[in-house]
Order: structure tokens, then C-alpha cells, then sequence
């Protein structure tokens, strides 16, 4: 049988040989709805190399691909820009298969790619901008330190204006489409702004630093090339970096986003009326459930959020566990220039809206008001209140 895993072709002389994951629905506790896809690179010139590679069970489907262009074992070096098992869980197993004469990788790179494998080979650290020509192959370097870890860099082909950049500019969509303008536009964008939020939103300091390096840098790009999802090109390059540069600062907007869980209805009857309440102030409004909307959904909607309200009955003396989870992941990701506040109801004790109250605090929501709690079953009056703290917020974002 032939191959039936083909490299495809994207410039001079870089092929795409990645693999693609359609079943994965949990990448780290991010639901990965549509798949996703392990990009790595092969370089044909004088001198071979491959950028990146693949989770472990993809290794054939790699080799597979690199053999539709040339021999693995013709490959003469090895970049490794990022030591996720996304990016890394085969390269051991591709070292002894390829035997390459260097592996390139940051300075911290060689160390912590040797905390998580166990192989004696002698990676050859790169520093911070630094060219090397392999023949007639010129590459520099760049570090990108927590984007996504620690030792992550991105590497630029001058010969092809391509930007290796792993994982910034990713999304998570298992595609044969290997470009993005063959991606229908609202998927692309959907789930580009989903991989941000879910996995770069912490570090959107680095992210504007990164922009504004690349910017003075004013290196000439023809592709993004990102180590998951469709590669960037033609318009699509300065849109994106548009939106990182947007999602980076986080600026406040008139969304809302109030999540809530409810036990036996009240806590979401007084969301709903908290919901009407931000509509009628203004605020375009989204109602998530913690137990039917997933977390990494929920911190979707709170990236281009200016409003975020969190509501919970009280079980055991302590907020509903599918609440917690929730925020616990949202607080994680710690996104900025929120206002709140907390609401839920309650049959004896009520401790739940002050402990989610005291989690917002914690990642910088300023909180606009006192919690709102019922006591059992909320009466008119009671959702009297909540459509009018709901209003009162809009209208503090000045929504014109
Ligand atoms: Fe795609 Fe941070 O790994």
C-alpha cells in the first residue's frame, strides 16, 4: 500500500508534515470541540531539518509524512521550540530514528526537555536572536519565555518569510485545510480567540511585549505558521495579530457574562432576572451554566467581557462543586478589567456568594456591590432586586 500520509507543501522549502488529532475532546481540561492538529515542519535545502514534533501516538503519522518528501534518517537537524508532549512526546523516539547531527533548542529548552525525557543526546542551546545559516538555510531564533512555557521559542526562515511560532497563534480545529483563508471565517476566529483565552490570556503581558519585539523587528511574513490549526497567511496575518494585540489588553467592553449553577431553581431564577436586568441597562448579556456551559467556554465569553457576575446555592456550607471547578479554572487564566459581583440563594447558611466573591477579589474583579443572596425560593421583590443590581451594573460600564 502507498503511503497514505502526505506531506503537503506551503513554500520553497517548507513542507507541513504534522498529524491530525479528530477525536481529542480534552486537551488539559480544555474542551477541544472540534480536535486539533500537531503541526511540525520539514526544511529541504542543503541541510534537512525538522521543526517540531508530534504528540507520541502520532509518531507514524509524522514519519509517514516526512517519507512522502524525503528518508527520515536524511534529516539533519532538529528544532525544538517547545517542550509540551503536544510538541515533544516523540522526540526521542524521532532522535534514534533520524539520528540528527544537532538538535536546536533555547537555553532552558536543554533543560527542561531533559527533565521530562530521558535521553543522552547533547542538545545545542540557540540564545535569544541568534542566526544560524544551515547551507543555504538561514534561521534565527527567538525566545518566548511562558509563551507557552518557560523555554518556548519561535524560529523565522528568512529564505520563506515563515514564522515558526508553536504554540502563539494556534487554535484547535482538526481540519484538512492547512491555510486559513480555507477555513470558514467564524470557525477560525472562534476558536482562535477560544485557544487565547483558554491558553495565552495569563500571559498577555508577554503577548504585547512579543508584538511590540516583532514589530521593531519588522521581519517580512508570508505565513504564521503555528504548531495547531490552520497556518496564517495573507490578510489573515495582520487580523489576527490585530486580535492578539486587542485580546492582550483586555479592554472593557458592554458584554456581561453571569455564571451561575443552580440546585432546585432559585439561584437561576435570580440569574435570569439579573440577566434582564444587564439587558435592559444596555449590556449585551450571555447566561452560562457551570454544569452545561464548560469552563473553557465560559472563559470564551469573559475574554471580550466587561461585566462578569457569579452566582451559587450553598451545599455543605460551601459554593456548589461544579462552581468551584469553574472558577478555579477561570482564576487561573486571571482575566482583567472585570466588575462584579456575587448572588445565590440559600436555605440555612448562604456562605456560597461571599467565597466567590473572595475568588473574583482574588484575580482583580472589582466588586460594584454587596452579595445578593436569597433566602430558599426568591419572591417578586427578590427578583425586583436582582433586575435592578443587574441594570446598575450596565450602567456603569457607561454604555452609551
Ligand atoms: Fe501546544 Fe504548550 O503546547
Amino acid at each position: 500500500m502507498d503511503n497514505i500520509f502526505k506531506a503537503i507543501k506551503i513554500s520553497e522549502h517548507v513542507y507541513w508534515v504534522g498529524a491530525i488529532d479528530w477525536s481529542i475532546r480534552d486537551f488539559h481540561g480544555y474542551e477541544t470541540g472540534r480536535g486539533t492538529t500537531y503541526n511540525a515542519f520539514l526544511i529541504i535545502g542543503d541541510k534537512n531539518i525538522l521543526v517540531d514534533t508530534v504528540k507520541a501516538p502520532f509518531k507514524d503519522e509524522l514519519l509517514s509524512r516526512i517519507s512522502s518528501v524525503i528518508e527520515p534518517e536524511k534529516i539533519d537537524y532538529i528544532i525544538s521550540q517547545h517542550a509540551e508532549m503536544d510538541h515533544s512526546g516523540c522526540l526521542t523516539d524521532i532522535i534514534e530514528t533520524v539520528k540528527p547531527e544537532k538538535v536546536f533548542t533555547s537555553k532552558m529548552g536543554t533543560k527542561v526537555l531533559k527533565e521530562h525525557f530521558d535521553f543522552d543526546f547533547d542538545l545545542t542551546p540557540v540564545a535569544n536572536g541568534e542566526t544560524v545559516e544551515l547551507g543555504n538555510i538561514k534561521l534565527t531564533f527567538y525566545e518566548t519565555r511562558l509563551l507557552h512555557w518557560p523555554e518556548s521559542m519561535i524560529t523565522y526562515i528568512h529564505n520563506d518569510k515563515v514564522l515558526f511560532a508553536q504554540d502563539g497563534f494556534g487554535l484547535h480545529l482538526a481540519t484538512f485545510e492547512r491555510f486559513s483563508d480555507e477555513v470558514e471565517e467564524s470557525v477560525l476566529y472562534y476558536e482562535a480567540a477560544k485557544y487565547y483565552a483558554n491558553i495565552l490570556l495569563p500571559y498577555s503581558k508577554l503577548i504585547l511585549k512579543l508584538l511590540d519585539t516583532l514589530n521593531r523587528l519588522n521581519l517580512e511574513i508570508d505565513i504564521i505558521a503555528t504548531d495547531h490549526g490552520p497556518l496564517w497567511i495573507g490578510k489573515d496575518i495582520s487580523k489576527i495579530v490585530t486580535l492578539y494585540e486587542k485580546w492582550a489588553k483586555q479592554e472593557s467592553t458592554d458584554k456581561a457574562v453571569v455564571l451561575y449553577d443552580t440546585m432546585w431553581g432559585s439561584t437561576e431564577l435570580m440569574a435570569r432576572a439579573i440577566g434582564e436586568g444587564l439587558a435592559a441597562g444596555g449590556a449585551k448579556v450571555k447566561l452560562m451554566h457551570s454544569r452545561r456551559d464548560h469552563r473553557s467556554n465560559v472563559i470564551t465569553e469573559i475574554l471580550n467581557a466587561g461585566i462578569l457576575i457569579v452566582g451559587g446555592p450553598t451545599i455543605n456550607n460551601m459554593m456548589f462543586p461544579a462552581i468551584q471547578d469553574a472558577m478555579s479554572y477561570i482564576k487561573g487564566l486571571k482575566p482583567q478589567n472585570l466588575i462584579g459581583f456575587t448572588f445565590g440563594s440559600y436555605g440555612w447558611s448562604g456562605e456560597s456568594p461571599k467565597q466567590l466573591r473572595g475568588i473574583l477579589e482574588d484575580f482583580g474583579v472589582k466588586i460594584v456591590r454587596d452579595e445578593l443572596r436569597v433566602k430558599n425560593v426568591p419572591k417578586p421583590e427578590n427578583l425586583q432586586e436582582c433586575f435592578e443590581a443587574g441594570k446598575a451594573v450596565a450602567k456603569m460600564l457607561k454604555i452609551k
